[in-house]
């Protein structure tokens, strides 16, 4: 297969993880013999050091004509600390989101038995825990008019029904898929917006028979989650609950530096860590790559290069069982590897697969 990827590594720990993605790519193309093409853009706040924009027409048209945008992480402190700044990092990724029309974020919540002890859980409660978060990604209060004063401030939770329909239908799909279990997960007794969420879920479950539906309010999903994460299969939840409960979701697995997402929508889909640019990591080697490379995953999974993303799948797995492990997962006594370590473990295995 002919693919072009746009390459958007970002800032902090983003470069690092990123040429292990990239390289892992490239080994998975000469294993397979796909034809792949990378061209870079910028973005974060490395754009706006060089050109005064955290998401540059530039980088908007490399991603509109690249099949697939591999993105890394934004995120600097010295934006951070400055709430006086006009622009920031976080705004390259948001007009990412809006302009490549990616309402749907998928995130997989799945747990490694290797890794149990790493949770904080205990190890009965999270073994065999796998499932989804379907997190709505370009509307809601991230989106929504704002005004921003010195006494006052507001954020607009506005969604429309359209926008709730098309991220229901892509959670029934994936339901569909799986163990066909969707709860749909808002805040019902208390926002407008929710109850709309779940007018439009309540119509649309009688097309969905095959599925089962339940309603679950986000402060009790959160508590589910880490009494219970078994119990869900397909969750599907606004912007801001999916952006608070899959950071929650993270910790099930026991490192952040784990989880992938995909978002897809209107255009180009982006494939991309859970975790942000981790920006007093940046430079030392000891960023865990395997969320990057296991979005490398979900981008051949998305083309239907089934094969392709098992045997990534599988060279993880395995460099787990080696003990060849970034220093927040290493058992006690084993040797540390680095990042480049990892990538370059996962990347022999496949050449070698
Ligand atoms: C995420 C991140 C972003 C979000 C930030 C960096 C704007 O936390 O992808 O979850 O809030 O969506
Ligand atoms: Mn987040």
């Amino acid at each position: 297969m002919d693919l072009k990827i746009a390459v958007l590594a970002g800032d902090g720990i983003g470069p690092e993880i990123m040429e292990q993605g990239v390289a892992v790519t490239k080994a998975i193309a000469r294993k397979f013999n796909h034809n792949i093409t990378f061209k870079e853009a910028l973005c974060g706040a490395h754009a706006i050091d060089e050109v005064g924009d955290p998401f540059p027409e530039d980088t908007f048209q490399t991603c509109m004509e690249a099949d697939a945008v591999l993105f890394a992480s934004v995120g600097d402190p010295k934006f951070d600390n400055d709430p006086t700044a006009k622009v920031r990092p976080e705004q390259g990724l948001l007009a990412m989101r809006k302009k490549l029309g990616l309402f749907a974020n998928i995130r997989p919540v799945e747990t490694f038995d290797c890794l149990i002890h790493k949770s904080p859980l205990k190890d009965e409660l999270v073994r065999g825990a796998d499932f989804i978060c379907i997190r709505e990604l370009t509307g809601g209060m991230y989106f929504g008019q704002k005004q921003e004063g010195t006494d006052e401030a507001f954020d607009t939770n506005f969604y429309s029904r359209p926008e709730v329909e098309r991220i229901l239908r892509v959670a029934y799909q994936y339901a569909r898929q799986r163990r066909k279990h969707l709860t749909v997960v808002d805040k019902a007794n208390v926002l407008a917006s929710s109850r709309l969420w779940r007018h439009v879920a309540q119509e649309m479950m009688g097309e969905y028979p095959d599925v089962t539906t339940d309603f679950m309010y986000v402060d009790n999903a959160a508590m589910r989650m880490i009494q219970d994460p078994r119990f869900f299969d397909v969750m599907v939840t606004e912007n801001t609950f999916g952006d608070i409960l899959t950071d929650e979701g993270s910790c099930i697995t026991g490192s952040m530096g784990l989880l992938p997402s995909a978002s897809t929508g209107e255009h180009t889909p982006v494939f991309e860590p859970i975790h942000g640019s981790w920006p007093q990591g940046k430079g030392l080697n000891i960023a865990n790559p395997l969320a990057q490379i296991l979005s490398v995953a979900m981008l051949f999974e998305y083309f239907d290069l089934k094969e392709e993303g098992k045997l990534i799948r599988r060279a993880v797995n395995a460099s787990l069982d080696a003990n060849v492990r970034t220093p927040e997962i290493q058992v006690e006594g084993a040797p540390k590897y680095g990042t480049r370590e990892v990538g370059q473990w996962i990347v022999d295995y496949i050449d070698k697969a």
